[in-house]
Formats: structure tokens, C-alpha cells, sequence
């Protein structure tokens, strides 16, 4: 009897998967996922007679007893919480770019360490009088371990170098250090879980001028909230508490953007003027 299943041909299904952001394959055979979640799930309820904390319930927690679920996610927001608590203590002992590095390749706690490739940190100078900040490692930046060197990258050396710069003179570096699979946004966790290393890198270098590249860099570093196209052009104010005193910064449209968009390119322009001459006031 014919299958009454109709199934998609191997090339419609490759496009799902493309358009859903795998483009990668990270083992021979496929792994049900699901099957391994239920089968935990049912072992837990399986062996589920009362332990001495559940005992130890109060009268509360008994009449509203916490879902499996909610268990499972408070525990995950505990768990990011101490990640974070030890990301905080291992950028705080770093003196230097080096010392944070190497402080990166020996954390563990950023999930997107799992699928990518390399660590992705910074490239440039660690005396720069500019500090920019991107979103996230892509395929290219993955492969060389290093930010901005695909076609991003590409239009960022020709911004720097139209107020004759090039990337030898600044720092350049993201809001996470490991590239999101599929090229999907970075999480907030994965942010926060970031954000230390960050922060001290800023620290470390003490720059001029710090340039946040795109919506999650200035929402990451300048707590904003408003879309990029409003925050471009403005100036704001960096600081943190190991900061001897604050400094300026701008964010900057992202380069991903205006190749999209290269009607874009005449703001970014007045922009890179309006960084070039702060750069020369604070020379
Ligand atoms: N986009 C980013 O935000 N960062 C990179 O390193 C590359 C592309």
C-alpha cells in the first residue's frame, strides 16, 4: 500500500533547515533530543517518593506545589546566576588584555562555547584610543578567531579608514566571544554571562572613545533601550566603577545593517566625522 504520508524531497528539507538557521552539521548521525527530555522526565517521576525536602514542605508549597517546568527554570536562572557571579570574579582578577583572555579559554560557562568553532575575542591594539563593540562573532569570525573579518568586517575597515584609521589603531571586540549558531541573536544570558569580560576589557584599555555597533552593543553597554537609528548621532557617557573617569561614547549603526541598507551610509558618515572630531579634542 502507498505511504498516504506525503514527505518533503531531501532538497525542500535542507531549505527548512537553512531557513531555520542550521547550517552546520555537528555529528554523523541525528540525535532525538526529545526522546532523551522524556525519558529523564519520566525517570524523575519514576522514582519520586518524597525526600526529606519535600517533606519539609510548608503548608504553601503543598497547596501550590512548583511545576516540573518551574522547577526545572528556576533552577537554570540560579545556575546563570552563579556563572555570571564567576565570570565577574575572573574578569575582576585580570590586569591586562592577555590576562583575559586567557581567563576566557579557561571559562566554561557560555553555552554558545558548545557549537562554535573558536573563541572570538579581539583584534587591534590593546592601547587603542578607540574601543568598538559588535554584536556577535559570525561564520567567518568563528573560523579565524577573530571579530570583523567577513563582510561586516570588510565595511568596518572602510569606515575606519575614510577618517584614516585602520584596525591596528583601534580595538575591536563584541558583546559575546563565541559565535551564536545560525548566526541568531545572542541571548540576554549569553550577553550577561559575557558582560564582565567586556566591561574589563573597556577597563584595561581605557580608551577615548567607546563605539557601540549596533542595537545590542549600545542596549549591552549604555542600558539603552531605543532603537538604533535614535541613538546614532548622540553622544552618551561610559563609566564603571573601576573607571578613573568616565568616557564618551557613540553608538554607531551596525555594518550588517548598511549592507542592507546603503542609504544608511550618509549618517554613519557625519557619525565617523563626529567621532574623528572628538578623537582630535581629546587628542
Ligand atoms: N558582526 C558583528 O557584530 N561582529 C562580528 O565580529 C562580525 C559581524
Amino acid at each position: 500500500m502507498p505511504d498516504p504520508t506525503p514527505r518533503p524531497s531531501p532538497k525542500a528539507l535542507m531549505t527548512w533547515y537553512l531557513d531555520a538557521g542550521v547550517d552546520e552539521t555537528i555529528g554523523d548521525e541525528p540525535v532525538n533530543r526529545y526522546a532523551a527530555a522524556d525519558a529523564a522526565v519520566a525517570a524523575d517521576s519514576a522514582g519520586s517518593t518524597p525526600g526529606a525536602a519535600d517533606q519539609a514542605q510548608t503548608p504553601l508549597q503543598q497547596q501550590n506545589p512548583v511545576p516540573q517546568v518551574a522547577r526545572q527554570q528556576s533552577a537554570a536562572v540560579g545556575q546563570s546566576d552563579s556563572i555570571v557571579h564567576n565570570a565577574c570574579a575572573l574578569a575582576e582578577a585580570a590586569e591586562s588584555v592577555a590576562d583575559l583572555r586567557a581567563a576566557l579559554e579557561g571559562f566554561e560557562g557560555c553555552a554558545l562555547q558548545k557549537t562554535a568553532t573558536n573563541l572570538v575575542f579581539t583584534d587591534g591594539s590593546d592601547q587603542a584610543r578607540i574601543v568598538m563593540v559588535g554584536e556577535a562573532p559570525g561564520a567567518e569570525e568563528d573560523r579565524q578567531g577573530l571579530p570583523f573579518v567577513g563582510p561586516s568586517g570588510k565595511l568596518v575597515d572602510q569606515m575606519l579608514a575614510s577618517i584614516g584609521l585602520d584596525r591596528d589603531q583601534v580595538l575591536i571586540t563584541n558583546t559575546v566571544f563565541w559565535r551564536p549558531p545560525g548566526n541568531r541573536s545572542p541571548t540576554t544570558q549569553e550577553i550577561a554571562i559575557c558582560l564582565p569580560f567586556l566591561e574589563r576589557l573597556i577597563e584595561i584599555v581605557d580608551p577615548a572613545i567607546l563605539v557601540p555597533v549596533g542595537g545590542p552593543a549600545s542596549t549591552a553597554l549604555l542600558g539603552q533601550s531605543k532603537g538604533i537609528t535614535k541613538l546614532r548621532g548622540n553622544w552618551f557617557s561610559y563609566a564603571t566603577p573601576r573607571m578613573a573617569s568616565p568616557i564618551p561614547a557613540t553608538p554607531l549603526l551596525h555594518p550588517a545593517y548598511l549592507l542592507r541598507s546603503p542609504a544608511q551610509k550618509r549618517d554613519v558618515w557625519k557619525d565617523l566625522l563626529a567621532i574623528r572630531q572628538k578623537l582630535e579634542e581629546h587628542a
